[in-house]
């Protein structure tokens, strides 16, 4: 019998992919999701429990259904531009929530935790490449959000004897390799499924914010990490604190920065399209450059990126914008409709 895994938001982008990880190392994942940003097709390794976080009671009754022996907890708002004009909903859903999940956590006596969290909580870096060590001074409420609930949850462990596993997502993006999963925000507003739209002809063009940064080619640079990488860090994060590890709060990136310039590259030599450019001001609260250093997550957890070079992570991504790539290797398909397995 697999053993139960409470994960909510599992719906989502980040969380699917790791559901499906999770089921193959032996976990039963139980998806908790509202489905207000997640995708009930994108839940098929597990029951999916339809639910918010802000509801205590119906998070208690699907942990007394499941008695899972861990959450792992994704369930959040996670745009840094809406959570400007909509703070009231992103301090309710990400600092509500998460309290919520952890009381339900704590009275049921489960005391491992892991917890979503952003390289936002570090705002504007100032030294690169971004150490856990570094101050976290987040500049927008969802940062801020995201970092309260970092401290709540340090709080909560010091004082009812929780373990957790804090992890600071750089740039998530990539699909599932197989297929079966993908990147499909709605809006989607993050730029490596916005150069696959143009690519393919869904948008007009690409919109780059700021061409004039300093960096080498004058275009942002950040740390973009594969979704799958993403979810064995979180495998491997469950399995260290199943392990009796300590708590932690790793960064979860590459080490290495790419700009928005050598990612337009990638999507033109790997889909042989041409994808329209069009050059708009800055955004505001864009840094110039943002990568982490990766070590810790490698010190405590043995997690390094392996999958996260930008031609794979082009390569998965594409067939879910009917791209597909010139020498896609067989494996991979071509199609983008979503097969399943039984859950
Ligand atoms: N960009 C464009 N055009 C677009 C979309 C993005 O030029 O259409 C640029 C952005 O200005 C930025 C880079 O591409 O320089 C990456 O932008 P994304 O929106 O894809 O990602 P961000 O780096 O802004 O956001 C990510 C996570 C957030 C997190 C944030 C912290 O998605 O959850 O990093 O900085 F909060």
């Amino acid at each position: 019998t697999r053993r139960p895994v409470l994960v909510t938001g599992g719906a989502g982008f980040i969380g699917s992919h790791t559901c499906k990880l999770l089921a193959a190392a032996g976990y039963l994942p139980v998806v908790y999701d509202n489905l207000g940003r997640g995708n009930r097709k994108a839940v098929a390794w597990g029951p999916l429990v339809v639910g918010d976080i802000r509801d205590s009671e119906a998070l208690q009754r699907a942990i007394g259904t499941y008695k899972p022996l861990a959450i792992v907890h994704f369930a959040a708002l996670a745009y840094v531009g809406e959570s400007v004009s909509e703070p009231a909903e992103y301090y309710a859903t990400n600092v509500g929530g998460t309290i919520a999940v952890l009381d339900a956590a704590r009275t049921n006596g489960i005391d491992k935790v892991i917890f979503s969290s952003s390289c936002a909580t570090y705002g504007v870096p100032e030294a690169l490449p971004v150490s856990e060590t570094s101050p976290q001074k987040p500049i927008s409420p969802y940062g801020r959000s995201k970092l309260m609930g970092e401290e709540i949850i340090r709080d909560y462990a010091a004082a009812y004897g929780m373990k957790y596993a804090i992890l600071r997502y750089f740039n998530a993006c990539g699909a599932d390799p197989e297929g079966e999963l993908g990147e499909w925000h709605t809006p989607e507003t993050h730029l490596i499924p916005r150069v696959l739209m143009a690519a393919s002809g869904m948008i007009a063009a690409i919109e780059i914010f700021g061409d004039d940064y300093e960096t080498a080619d004058g275009t942002c640079v950040r740390d973009y990490i594969h979704v799958s990488d993403l979810a064995r860090a979180h495998l491997k994060a469950l399995m260290h604190l199943e392990a009796g590890g300590d708590s932690l709060s790793v960064n979860l990136g590459t080490g290495k920065g790419i700009s928005i310039k050598e990612i337009l590259d990638a999507v033109g030599r790997i889909t042989s399209r041409p994808v329209p450019v069009a050059y708009k001001p800055r955004r505001p609260g864009d840094p110039a450059g943002l990568f982490a250093d990766p070590s810790l997550a490698r010190e405590r957890l043995g997690f390094m990126a392996e999958n996260s070079d930008i031609d794979t992570i082009v390569r998965t991504a594409a067939p879910f914008f009917g791209l597909a790539p010139a020498s896609m290797p067989k494996a991979f398909g071509a199609t983008s409709t979503v097969s399943r397995v039984k859950r």
